[in-house]
């Protein structure tokens, strides 16, 4: 044996030693073992209602590591986002009703796959090619979040499926020329995956017959202290140094100021108390983010002191709608009883700017024959 040999084996065995000793030391003092034999991915479906004369699906995914994520096919709503705190406890993280009638009684988006437009347009007009569109109108005087029945109030078709890392629902729904307005047929494939890194992924795609415009996000309200409290005491961290300046009715101006200086700036860490009461009507805005066009990036984090939850978003879009829940006025009553008060959740919409279709300066948004609308975003939980 050489000596370098020796050196090394010595060293190795120095380690097991020193591994072995500390585990020792730490069953002695009381400290928690860590579990490390993982469970198996599991999916399953159950029904969960009618809504018409159609049966509505409730699939439940659960990761190696018990995260669990249920989806329905109604609205390709996510109904439940389980995951744990800083001490393993696992709870809801994400609004919603225990019953589908919750969901067709009427509610503001929540956990909703929306379209065709997420956000406003303004007046539910546009130009297109020279033809002039008048969308459904469902906001005041404008259109928001994909009209009267937007993509939230349709059934999709739904198929469970299983890979190497994740579980998932693939999701499928074709919204017909001159549906809400829009033109063109519009097929559209919504991917759900829960991966074993306690990943939310979500891949979007869509195409077209018509030149159309398309901006679709996912609007579930997270409250990361499962509903005891509201979200004021959440920090956020948001990668962007503009936002989209909008009017009184919340259409862009066409303006992206600078967040410097301002209540809206979260290029650190703040919690959403601190300012907001200087923001008026609360966090409503479409944060542009630095990265460039198109890239997949981390761009948001977000953090629960009291439970330790933390979680960080990462988008191909080139913006975010942070909303703080600030329309919520404990008129409806969501899962375990829990009246859904003001700033009782937040929306964090990966998404195009508002009113693209009648800002030519903003990033378009129209989809065209032969092309391919992508979108991919994720939500990655863990704890600090
Ligand atoms: C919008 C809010 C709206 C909420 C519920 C959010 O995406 O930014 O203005 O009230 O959705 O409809």
């Amino acid at each position: 044996m050489t000596i370098r040999n020796f050196v090394r084996l010595s060293s190795i065995s120095l380690l097991i030693i020193m591994v072995a000793v500390l585990t020792s030391c730490g069953n002695k003092t009381g400290k928690k073992e860590i579990n490390t034999t993982k469970s198996k991915m599991k999916i399953s479906n159950k029904t969960f209602g009618k809504a018409g004369d159609k049966e509505i699906k409730l699939f439940e995914l659960e990761n190696e590591n018990g995260m669990k994520i249920s989806i329905i096919n109604y609205g390709a709503i996510i109904t439940s986002v389980i995951v744990p705190d800083r001490d393993g406890k696992f709870e809801d993280v994400v609004l919603g009703f225990d019953s589908l009638q919750g969901y067709l009684d009427g509610h503001p988006y929540f956990g909703s796959l929306v379209g065709r437009y997420g956000n406003r347009i303004a007046k539910g007009k546009f130009e297109l090619d020279g033809e002039v569109y008048q969308l459904a109108i469902n906001n005041g005087e404008n259109h928001l979040h994909g009209g009267l029945k937007g993509f939230d109030k349709r059934i999709w078709t739904a198929e469970a499926f299983e890979d190497k890392n994740s579980v998932g629902v693939k999701m499928q729904y074709t919204s017909m020329d001159m549906e809400e307005g829009y033109p063109g047929t519009l097929k559209v494939l919504v991917t759900y995956f829960l991966t074993n890194e306690n990943e939310l992924k979500i891949d979007y795609k869509a195409v077209t017959d018509k030149a159309c415009p398309v901006n679709l996000t996912q609007h579930s309200y997270f409250n990361f202290t499962a509903g005891k409290e509201n979200i004021l005491n959440h920090q956020l961290k948001i990668k962007a140094s503009k936002y989209v300046e909008v009017d009184q009715e919340l259409i862009p101006t066409g303006k992206l100021p600078e967040v410097k200086a301002t209540a809206l700036d979260f290029l650190d860490f703040h919690s959403v108390a601190e300012r907001i009461s200087q923001v008026p009507g609360g966090y409503d805005h479409s944060y542009v983010f630095d990265k460039e066009y198109g890239k997949y990036e981390s761009v948001v984090e977000v953090y629960e002191p009291e439970s330790g939850r933390f979680m960080e978003m990462f988008t191909t879009e080139p913006a975010v709608q942070l909303y703080t829940g600030n329309f919520l006025d404990g008129s409806l009553t969501g899962k375990n009883g829990i009246n859904y008060n003001k700033h009782y959740g937040f929306c964090l919409e990966a998404q195009h700017y508002p009113d693209s279709p009648n800002q030519p300066a903003f990033p378009s948004t129209i989809l065209r024959p032969g092309e391919e609308y992508t979108q991919t975003t994720l939500y990655k939980f863990s704890t600090k």
